[in-house]
């Protein structure tokens, strides 16, 4: 038999809610997601929740814990404290549904947006050969389960619902980066595509999609800030420069078939902000002494860093919650 515990779970749809109180039996070995499961079994029927796997491994179960995006059934309830108040809230960037679901329709919007693989000239698949060095750096990517987490964290979307528009975010980042470091790749315009129409410049590499990625991909390391290299590496190639003054720039991009950008927001260019504006790409913050900050290096690679900020103390009163609910969309 195991011991009751304290639970705010938010509660509500597209119109509004709030957190409601909950004391939930608590037994050794169980998640956040066990909780869940018992509310439904119980005080709550209707309590609308996502899930598939409760293995860490389809990304559905995506939620806010105590202030911190988590995947709920890979969190333990032995993480906290025995008379510790548990919050859980939907994902704060995306509208609600219903409850703890949210519609992250957002992210397959901008999938879409993405050019697909370009499949090698002259070789079918079956042909395709790649040396295992290759292989491994997209491997990394590829772990991805599509949780959204690193979305919901990131600071250019999350409260900024103007932003999403012109920007793909962290998940779509690794795509590019995939892509781009992709030898059997045909495309050539994965770099301006990443800067123009992705919004990859709107990045300022603060790394908080790194800390909560439940697959512990290096996502600013490895794929954005290589990426805001390469971009500026090809600008200040002499090469290119040279290329440029001597063909017409519709000689030398491979853009022909590239998505315009469409953002009207707040970068790409037909948001009137041209390619040479990119900004460089920037170091973490570091201290005096030049050292990052201990944080960065201590901080639980899944909990990470409270988007809420750190002086917010837990359990959230209602009125701190509040959602960024966009409207939906009217019937046309
Ligand atoms: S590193 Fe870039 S993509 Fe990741 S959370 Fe920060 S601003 Fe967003
Ligand atoms: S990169 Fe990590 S946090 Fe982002 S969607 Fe993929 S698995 Fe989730
Ligand atoms: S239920 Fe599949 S990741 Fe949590």
């Amino acid at each position: 038999m195991g011991t009751k515990r304290r639970f705010r779970v938010w509660r509500g749809d597209s119109s509004g809610g709030d957190l409601r109180d909950f004391e939930v039996e608590v037994n050794e070995g169980e998640v956040v997601l066990d909780i869940i499961h018992r509310l439904q079994a119980t005080e709550a029927p209707d309590l609308a929740c996502r899930w598939n796997c409760k293995a860490g491994k389809c990304g559905s179960c995506s939620m806010e814990i105590n202030g911190h995006p988590r995947l709920g059934c890979m969190t333990r309830m032995s993480t906290f404290a025995e008379d510790e108040t548990i919050t859980i809230t939907p994902l704060r960037t995306f509208p609600v549904i219903r409850d703890l679901v949210t519609d992250v329709s957002f992210n397959y919007e901008k999938a879409r947006e993405t050019p697909a693989f370009a499949p090698p000239v002259g070789l079918a698949p079956g042909e395709y050969r790649m040396r295992q060095v290759d292989v491994e750096r997209s491997q990394e990517f590829r772990k991805c389960i599509e949780c959204f987490l690193c979305q919901n964290t990131c600071h250019v979307v999350r409260d900024h619902e103007e932003n999403k528009e012109a920007f793909a975010g962290p998940r779509y980042f690794i795509r590019a980066a995939e892509l781009d470091m992709h030898p059997l790749d045909a495309r050539g315009d994965r770099k301006e595509f990443a800067q123009a129409s992705q919004g990859l410049g709107y990045c300022n590499i603060t790394k908080c999609c790194t800390e909560v990625c439940p697959e512990h991909i290096k996502i600013t390391d490895n794929a954005i800030i290589p990426m805001k290299e390469r971009v500026v590496d090809r600008r200040y190639d002499p090469l290119v420069w040279l290329g440029r003054k001597i063909f017409r720039r519709d000689e030398l991009e491979p853009a022909e078939s590239m998505a315009p950008s469409t953002s009207g927001g707040v970068t790409g260019v037909a948001a009137g902000t041209p390619l040479s504006s990119a900004r460089l790409p920037e170091g973490p913050p570091v201290g005096p002494d030049g050292q990052m900050d201990i944080s960065e290096i201590a901080a639980p690679l899944q909990g990470g860093l409270s988007p809420f900020g750190e002086d917010i103390t837990f359990p959230l009163s209602p009125e701190q919650v509040v959602y960024h609910h966009p409207e939906p969309e009217k019937e046309k």
